[in-house]
Formats: C-alpha cells, sequence, structure tokens
C-alpha cells in the first residue's frame, strides 16, 4: 500500500531528524564550551528549541491527531502501548522543561548547575531515543497489519496539511504546553 509506505516514511525521516538533533547536542556537550554564557550556549538552546517545536507542532500531530485515533480501541496490548507511549512523551517533555530551567540558570551565569543541566539533557535524550524505538519496532508494524488502504490513504491526506518545511520556525502547538518558557532568561 503506497499510503501506508509514504506515512511511514514520513514518520520514520522525523525520526532521524529528532535523532540527528540530539547527537549534535550531546556533541555540542563534550565541548564544555556551553558551561558559561556564550555562543556554544546559545546553539545549545536553539537546538533544544528546535526539537521542542519540531516534536511539538510538526511530528507529534501527524501521530496523535491522525495515526493513532485510527488504532484507538482496536485491542487491549494496542491501547496499553499508545497509553505508555503517551506517558513516555509526558515524561519526556517534563524532562525537557526540566532542562530548559536549568539552561535559564547556566545564561544567568550559574555555573554550578552545568552538571545537573547536561544530566537532565541525557535524561531526556534517553526518553525520547526509547520512545521512537518503540513506535518503530511495535506501533508501526501493528499499524501496518491492522489499518486498510482506506485508512491509510486518509491518514496520508490529514498528514500532509501539517507544516513541514525543513529548517521553518515553527510555532509551538499549545496543546502541549511548555511551562518553561515563563522561567527562560532569554
Ligand atoms: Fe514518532
Amino acid at each position: 500500500m503506497l499510503a501506508a509506505e509514504s506515512v511511514c516514511a514520513v514518520l520514520t525521516t522525523e525520526h532521524s531528524v529528532i535523532r540527528q538533533t540530539l547527537h549534535t547536542l550531546d556533541d555540542l556537550l563534550q565541548c564544555g564550551l556551553w558551561r558559561q554564557p556564550g555562543p556554544a550556549l546559545k546553539r545549545v538552546r536553539t537546538l533544544m528549541e528546535f526539537i521542542e517545536a519540531f516534536d511539538r507542532s510538526c511530528h507529534r500531530p501527524k501521530e496523535y491527531d491522525h495515526l493513532l485515533p485510527a488504532l484507538s480501541g482496536r485491542n487491549g496490548t494496542l491501547d496499553r502501548l499508545m497509553s505508555a507511549l503517551d506517558q513516555a512523551h509526558t515524561r519526556g517533555d517534563d524532562r525537557l522543561d526540566q532542562a530548559f530551567m536549568l539552561l535559564a540558570e547556566l545564561e544567568r551565569g550559574d555555573e554550578s548547575r552545568a552538571e545537573d543541566f547536561a544530566l537532565a539533557l541525557r535524561r531526556h535524550h534517553a526518553t525520547v531515543l526509547q520512545r521512537l524505538q518503540t513506535e518503530e519496532a511495535s506501533l508501526l508494524p501493528i499499524a501496518r497489519d491492522l489499518l486498510g488502504r482506506e485508512e491509510w490513504s486518509g491518514i496520508a491526506s490529514a498528514m500532509a496539511a501539517v507544516p513541514y518545511p525543513p529548517g521553518a520556525l515553527y510555532e509551538i502547538d499549545r496543546r502541549y504546553p511548555a511551562p518553561h518558557r515563563k522561567h527562560a532568561a532569554c
């Protein structure tokens, strides 16, 4: 089914974007220059804000608004899997929020929070990477088995309406609140 292949290709490609951004952040953290205010710390914020906006406003709506509703209520195992993924989203958001709050303290010059910040970011990365792996290894294969041609076509058409220009300045989707923003230093 072409529509199924297209949908899965879009989602896994977006996962690759998220993974690559996390890897870039990891590389940046290795250099150590981010511990004090300056260009490296600004780059860290830019990458974190990109991940937040890309996930919440470009990637997540495709899954949560279009794919998951089509799978909901099919069987108990699948519903439990989707519930676990939902919890992973919440956990990842909480960890990113914590990292943003610590980032704001670094931006104010409090270098003593550097280790806590790096730990919060590593915990966020681990949560996100595990979720992406689960979606690719479990959710998408189940969806391929359960959904029919018409359903995949409907999902593909709906997903096409979600903005996707690479490098675009994404608007934060307000359905997924980001409480750290009121603590941000910029
Ligand atoms: Fe995903």
